[in-house]
């Protein structure tokens, strides 16, 4: 079962497979834009488990295995045995036995390696308390798309060292772009967690205190909410804890002149992002979210097919 390829953390995949999966996501967004079919998971199923809420990762992977040809199996906690303490071990041998490849959103990230580790199947992470791979592939692409290659560059991260924050850490790692990280106090990124105890390269992110002082010379700035999902209980303390970790127009002006503004979206106008920004000519926050679909296309023909010619 080791053998099996899974998609549960960006550090799961090297550089040139990135590189590949990339090239292999603008092939296939030109063909759907082009109205060309691209049926390359015909007869395939994806499982979808979804344990917290989602608008963008729903729709991109359901729609996005439609257009490869496949189908899809949407799942719930309230709707399914997870939700009345099936053991994910026995939930992972089963569903893997009657699809092709299985999309989770969940709580730990231990949750879904233990999934992952019973499932006959890969196993894709569609974000855990820890990691969000997925949009940060969609965010890489999208960047790409708008200034050509990442490498180099500064990515600014202003709020919560939350799931969005340490899976930026580990694409700098990998794909040699610096993060300058500006969190609350309190809020940090545990930096074991992100590199998964590994020395990460040197020079590919850096700590600020002042979210300006992150922002200055920056490439693309990006944020998230200040309350990530599961957390809501400690909504109220950090509405305080958070508030100068809202990106505004002064932020965009520190950073370059040709800055990007990102969003993995849903966003709080006024909370991490004045409206002013978002809905702003920097902001690029549709297409990253569209280039959600585009991405997993090929990150799901990869996992089930390997490289495709052309
Ligand atoms: N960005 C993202 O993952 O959005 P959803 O929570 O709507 O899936
Ligand atoms: N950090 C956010 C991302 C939502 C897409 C959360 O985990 O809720």
């Amino acid at each position: 079962m080791s053998s099996i390829k899974h998609y549960l953390q960006f550090s799961d995949f090297t550089a040139d497979e990135y590189a590949y999966l990339l090239e292999r996501a603008a092939l296939i967004k030109k063909k759907f834009k082009g109205y060309e079919k691209h049926h390359t998971l015909v007869d395939r199923t994806l499982a979808m488990i979804f344990e917290k809420a989602s608008t963008r990762t729903r729709v991109s992977f359901e729609a996005g295995m439609y257009q490869l040809g496949g189908s899809v199996v949407h799942l719930t906690t309230g709707d399914s045995q997870l939700g009345r303490a099936e053991p994910i071990e026995d939930s992972a041998r089963v569903i893997s036995r009657m699809t092709d490849l299985v999309m989770i959103r969940t709580f730990g990230q231990e949750k879904i390696e233990r999934f992952a580790a019973h499932s006959r199947v890969p196993v894709i992470n569609g974000l855990t308390n820890e990691f969000h791979p997925c949009q940060i592939l969609a965010d890489i692409f999208t960047f790409i798309e708008h200034r050509g290659s990442i490498a180099g560059k500064v990515v600014a991260w202003v709020g919560d060292g939350n799931n969005m924050a340490n899976t930026w850490l580990q694409a700098a790692d990998l794909l040699g772009f610096t993060v300058h990280l500006s969190t609350p106090s309190g809020y940090e990124v545990d930096e074991k967690l992100a590199f998964g105890g590994k020395t990460p390269r040197a020079g590919c992110y850096k700590v600020f205190a002042d979210p300006l002082e992150a922002c200055k010379g920056a490439d693309l700035v990006t944020t998230d909410v200040w309350t990530s999902m599961g957390y809501e209980a400690e909504n109220e303390e950090r509405r305080k804890a958070f508030a100068d970790w809202c990106v505004d127009a002064e932020m965009m002006a520190a950073a370059q002149g040709d800055a990007l503004f990102m969003h993995c979206l849903p966003a709080h106008r006024g909370e991490e992002v004045e409206a002013e920004v978002i809905d702003g000519p920097q902001s690029v926050v549709w297409d990253e979210a569209e280039n959600r679909m585009h991405v997993q296309k090929a990150l799901m023909e990869y996992l089930l097919l390997g490289r495709q010619p052309g």
